[in-house]
């Protein structure tokens, strides 16, 4: 079959083609991206010389350039990761949030929805939990969980859902949904926390924590995402949502000082050192308190359980980052340098210790 794998230059992208495209050679994997400042042709050189595998770059909120590469190819397969997904830049400029994310999957659902007659069996859409909003001390995000999204980018993200779950009920699209939490490892653009983190401790530099470091997020190895959505591709049903999570929930700052560690441990620093980098700033607005996934359907329905313990995945990503200088140089261009000085410049320092807060 012919999958489009839109986004595939990006972080979770790219991890699952490097996974898929040598197990299925019986496949052809043709990668829809327009190559935004998160996307990294460097993140698929080991596949890139693969017969079953090609690059088509193609903005997904040009309506005619997306009917024209549906021409081409008639998939048979979408499998829909290409967003703009940072938070932080969502609230800075969420102009592209609404054309990539909202428009940008009308138009390939609309395209889709125009193949030749019984060809497009699969329309795999990639989302977020974030779409649900914030939790409190307790409870998890199930699949009936009401949307409540809290900034530009998981409005976006829930709109396109959204789109997704009306296209199969009004037209019969034969479509699946995940909303996942969040993942970290190998290939992530340095903007996110995890890579951040690790680069500044590497570096030295100070390490910015958002409010107290008390938010809490449920962390998944990428490639157990990955494997999540073949799964859910493979044996969920169409119609329906599957949430996907690794009942991993970390505070902030718990994992900021897991990375000190670290990054120490590799370097052969004190750990002090690293810790003494730790900066509370001022938070992000409308920042969601906690998230946390209940995975029982797709575990059920689908044969799914992550494989990574947090442990093993920080471990290895701490790793890969120290080890991959010129993937690292590589993303930190201009672009890069201009979105730090736009993020961190205008957050003052609220304070080097946990326990005071309040406003800068
Ligand atoms: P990313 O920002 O690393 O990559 C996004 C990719 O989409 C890039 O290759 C980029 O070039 C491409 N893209 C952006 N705009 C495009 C456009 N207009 N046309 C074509 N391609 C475009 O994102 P990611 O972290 O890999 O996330 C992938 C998907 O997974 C997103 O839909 C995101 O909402 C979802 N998701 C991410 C996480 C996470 O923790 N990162 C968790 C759950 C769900
Ligand atoms: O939950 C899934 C989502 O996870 C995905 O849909 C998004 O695409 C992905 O970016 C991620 O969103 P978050 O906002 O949770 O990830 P981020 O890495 O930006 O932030 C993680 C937490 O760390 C969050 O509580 C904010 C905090 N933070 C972030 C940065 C960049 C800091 O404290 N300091 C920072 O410098």
């Amino acid at each position: 079959m012919d999958i489009f794998v839109t986004g595939g230059a990006g972080f979770i992208g790219s991890n699952f083609l490097n996974l898929l495209v040598p197990r299925h050679p019986e496949h052809r994997f043709i990668n829809v991206d327009t190559l935004t400042y998160a996307a990294n042709l460097k993140n698929l050189v080991s596949i890139a010389d693969r017969p079953n595998y090609l690059l088509e770059r193609v903005d997904i909120a040009d309506r005619s350039a997306v009917r024209e590469v549906f021409a081409r190819y008639s998939p048979q397969i979408v499998v829909h990761f290409a967003a703009e997904s940072h938070v932080d830049r969502s609230i800075h400029a969420p102009d592209s949030f609404i054309e990539t994310n909202i428009t940008g999957t009308f138009n390939l659902l609309e395209a889709f929805r125009a193949l030749p007659a019984g060809t497009g069996k699969l329309f795999h859409h990639v989302s977020t939990d974030e779409v649900y909003g914030s939790l409190g001390e307790k409870g998890l995000f199930t699949e009936q969980t009401a949307y409540d999204p809290s900034s530009p980018y998981s409005a976006s993200k829930a709109s396109s859902d959204h789109l997704v779950r009306a296209y199969h009920r009004t037209y019969g699209l034969p479509a699946k949904i995940t909303n996942c939490s969040n993942n970290y490892g190998p290939y992530q653009f340095p903007e996110k926390l995890i890579p951040l983190i690790i680069l500044n401790a590497a570096e030295q530099k100070p390490l910015p924590v958002y409010g107290q470091g008390s938010n809490v997020r449920d962390w998944l190895y990428v490639e157990d995402h990955c494997e999540a959505i073949w799964a859910v591709m493979e044996k969920g049903r169409l119609g329906h949502t599957y949430n996907v999570g690794g009942r991993n929930e970390k505070k902030n700052l718990d994992v900021v000082k897991t990375i000190c560690s670290l990054v120490a441990r590799e370097q052969g620093v004190a750990e002090q050192t690293l810790l003494d980098l730790i900066r509370f700033v001022p938070d992000r607005p409308g920042h969601d308190q906690r998230y946390a996934i209940d995975a029982s359907k797709v575990i059920a329905e689908c044969g799914w359980k992550p494989k990574r313990d947090f442990e093993s995945g920080i471990r290895d990503t701490v790793r890969w980052y120290l080890q991959n200088a010129s993937w690292v140089n590589d993303v930190r261009s201009g672009e890069y340098r201009q979105w730090i000085e736009t993020n961190y410049a205008a957050r003052q320092t609220q304070s080097t210790r946990e326990t005071t807060g309040g406003t800068p």
